[in-house]
């Protein structure tokens, strides 16, 4: 049995001598370039970042340190944290010593929940869980150890501390947002008998079906993490590399997923099922009738949320997760009939669209109408569970930017004189 720290001591030197061998043999070969297009246009395709954690391939979606997600979706969300920090999943005592570890940290500290108290009653729960994250900023084991002159190599240790408390933390941070900011009584105590996906549910105190902590931690486990480039990543990634601690950088990374682009996503999608069933007397409505709702929406110039993705080229595997769990537990729901029904529909719609170059359902296509089943219908508390869980990722690639001693991240812009002068322009 080995730690998750015990575990990194004895892999971080391999990964250093690895990542030393290639820049001394190989610094200066390219692997990619950069067309003005891509300068221009969000640096898609561009690759300029390495992160071990997951790589998000075309076809297959997420694989996690060389496992397919698909492979992954019967794990606890704890056994995945353990996997991305170091490419192996635990053992039990493994397993369970995180866990032990995860729950002596759990406590949030009473100043959080003033703090949230005081902000005002209308405050999107994202801005909520972020300023829950970043006022704890006092309690970083990396600031302390860093302030007193800890060497550069060990500064992952210290980073996987703020990790695991910030992990242990969050899920009362979040459920403590989802019951004062929808009026939902007091809040639940932890269960310390419970582990990290069924306390959270617990805690949300949504619903009493046993299926409810299943689904947070398939929801936790399919959520964890998407490569370094997304926004949130690479967010987090920047902001940490300048040493500002987690609190710091993981508030940061999820401010950017609270975007209508990225994790805001699924609240839209859910709102654009319920649209459909409003429009048409809360029944599913016929194929012809969904596929006019779709063609309508895409006349008046707005998209189909939770289809097409920046890096994906065929259906996200986490979709797939969350449709073969939605048939399993709740086939005749009909927010989820809706989501099933449009993913017969949407594809070949958006292809005839001719736009989109992925005309497949992401993740966030069917996530909302699951946690609407279970009762969970305010909408805009649905990207902070996926930063619950998305936590698990932007720690883990901080713990190993640290453990590789990764520097500031500082790429050259440059202005379109400089450009038009290099076309001849
Ligand atoms: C995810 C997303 C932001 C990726 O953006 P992207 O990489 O720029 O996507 P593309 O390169 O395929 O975009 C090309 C065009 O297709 C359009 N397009 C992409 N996805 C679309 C969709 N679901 N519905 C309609 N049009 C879409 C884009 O708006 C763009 O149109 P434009 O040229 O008029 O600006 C985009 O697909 C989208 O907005 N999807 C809906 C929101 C969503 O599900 N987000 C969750 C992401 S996990």
């Amino acid at each position: 049995m080995a730690t998750l720290k015990e575990k990194l001591a004895e892999k971080i030197p391999a990964w250093r001598e690895r990542a030393g061998k290639l820049v001394n043999k190989h610094g200066d070969r390219a692997i990619s370039g950069v067309t003005i297009q891509q300068a221009y246009g969000g640096m898609r395709g561009v690759k300029g970042l390495v992160c071990d954690t997951s790589l998000v391939d075309p076809q297959k979606g997420l694989i996690i340190r060389g496992i397919p997600l698909k492979d992954l979706v019967h794990k606890m969300p704890e056994e995945i944290f353990y996997l991305l920090c170091t490419g192996e999943l635990p053992d039990k005592a493994g397993l369970k010593s995180l866990q032990d570890e995860m729950s002596a940290k759990a406590k949030v500290p009473g100043y959080v929940f003033k703090v949230l108290d005081a902000m005002p009653e209308d405050s999107h729960p994202m801005v909520l869980l972020d300023t829950g994250i970043l006022c704890m900023e006092r309690e970083s084991v990396f600031k302390k150890k860093y302030d007193e002159g800890v060497a550069k190599g060990e500064y992952w240790e210290s980073t996987l501390d703020d990790s695991i408390t910030l992990m242990a933390r969050l899920p009362a941070v979040a459920a403590y947002v989802y019951r004062r900011r929808f009026k939902k009584g007091g809040p639940i105590d932890p269960d310390p008998k419970l582990d990290w996906g069924a306390n959270y549910a617990h805690m949300l105190g949504v619903s009493d079906d046993p299926e409810f902590a299943n689904f947070m931690r398939l929801y936790l486990v399919l959520h964890c993490d998407h490569e370094g480039g997304n926004v949130s990543a690479f967010t987090c990634r920047t902001v940490n590399s300048a040493l500002s601690d987690l609190y710091y950088a993981l508030s940061a990374g999820l401010n950017g997923l609270a975007g209508p682009l990225h994790g805001l996503a699924n609240q839209e999608c859910l709102g654009f099922v319920l649209g459909i069933l409003e429009k048409h007397g809360n029944k599913v409505p016929s194929d012809d009738q969904l596929k006019k709702f779709v063609w309508d929406t895409l006349n008046s110039g707005r998209v189909i949320p939770g289809y097409g993705h920046a890096v994906l080229r065929a259906t996200d595997p986490r979709f797939s997760a969350f449709l073969d769990f939605g048939k399993r537990v709740c086939p005749e729901d009909p927010a989820f009939k809706v989501v099933e029904r449009l993913f017969t529909l949407v594809p070949d719609i958006l292809m005839e669209h001719g736009k989109a170059k992925n005309p497949w359902p992401n993740v966030d296509a069917g996530s909302g109408s699951l946690l609407y089943h279970f009762g969970m219908k305010e909408f805009p508390y649905y990207t902070v569970p996926f930063g619950v869980s998305r936590a698990m990722g932007l720690c883990s690639q901080a713990v190993e930017a640290r453990a590789m001693m990764t520097p500031i991240t500082r790429p050259k812009s440059v202005v379109t004189d400089w450009i038009e002068k290099e076309v001849g322009m």
